[in-house]
This record gives C-alpha cells, structure tokens and sequence, in this order.
C-alpha cells in the first residue's frame, strides 16, 4: 500500500528550507500532501491562492506530490480523510520543538492513527524562517538564495506594491 504523508504549513511564502524538507519527506513517502493552512496566531502576506500558485510552480518536475488547501476545519481531519498516515514537519531549532510538541500531540489525540514525523533541513537553512525572509525582501534585502525564482518575484512585486502605495 502506498505510503502517504501530509505537509501542513502556512507556507508564507514558501522558501528552500521548506523545499529541503519535501525533498527529505518524498524519499521516505510515495506521497506527499503539501497543505496550506491557515494558523490561527499569524496574519499573512500572500492570500492562500498566491501561496499555492508560487508552490505548484516550484515543484514543477517533481513527482509524488500534490498541493492542497486546507480552508476550513481541522488538519487532523484532514489526515483523516486522505488516509493519511504522517504528517511532515520540520524543524530548524531546539526553540521550534514545544509548539511542534504540543500540536502532534494535539494531532494524535485528534486522530489516533497519524503519527507526526520531524524532518531537520539542510543546516544552511536553519535560520530560514518565512516570517523573516518577509521583513528582509520587503525592505528590499536580498533573499534570492533562500527562495525559488518564482517567489522571488512575487516578493518584489509586493515590495513595489507597497512602496507605490507610500
Ligand atoms: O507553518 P506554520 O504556521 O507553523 O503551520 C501551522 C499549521 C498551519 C500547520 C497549524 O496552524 C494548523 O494545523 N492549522 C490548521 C488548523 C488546525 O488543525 N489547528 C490545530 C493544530 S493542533
């Protein structure tokens, strides 16, 4: 049977830290879920259709995996519904560990069959974190190493929006 995983995220916007661990979660599962979910505590900068769009066309070429869109409803339920046995999540710092703790252990109690696996990046990407690769592109840092092309663009161009708008 094949083996599927979900990888939730808010994804905004998606960076090659996040990449690194699909690639990492694609070796072990036939199939993988990128989700894009809303969190509760965060408010965003790419509507969730922006944030699809830019993740289909980074993973263009890749085989295996799928995006989806989680608008409503709970992650767990999700899982449920997919069959899915996993969900991916990764982690960059010991200080990302309580929160990851307590939502796989929310998760599981939620949906009993899903176990939550946590996949370390590549160390160049442990201080990659969208909320900061935000701040820095809009205020025209150079980010480019740490995100695809596509989304490159897309933070310029919101950069210029902004700046238009002063
Ligand atoms: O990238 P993030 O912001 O750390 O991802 C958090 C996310 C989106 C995975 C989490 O907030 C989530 O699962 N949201 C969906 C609603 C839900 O199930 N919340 C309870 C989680 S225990």
């Amino acid at each position: 049977m094949k083996q599927k995983a979900i990888y939730p995220g808010t994804f905004d916007p998606f960076t090659n830290g996040h990449l690194d661990v699909l690639e990492r979660a694609l070796n072990i599962f036939d199939e993988v879920i990128v989700v894009i979910a809303e969190n509760s505590q965060k408010s965003s900068l790419f509507t969730i259709e922006a944030r699809s769009e830019m993740i289909m066309e980074v993973i263009a070429g890749y085989s295996g995996v799928s995006v989806e869109v989680l608008h409503e409803g709970l992650l767990a339920d999700y899982a449920r519904q997919q069959g899915a046995k996993a969900i991916v999540r990764g982690v960059r710092q010991v200080k990302d560990f309580e929160y990851e703790f307590q939502m796989s252990l929310l998760n599981r109690h939620l949906y009993p069959e899903v176990t939550t696996v946590f996949l370390m990046p590549n160390v160049k990407y442990t201080y990659v974190a969208s909320s900061i690769i935000r701040e820095v592109a809009l205020l025209g840092g150079d980010v480019s190493k740490f995100v695809h092309p596509t989304v490159m663009d897309k933070l310029n161009e919101k950069r210029e929006e902004r700046q238009s708008k002063k």
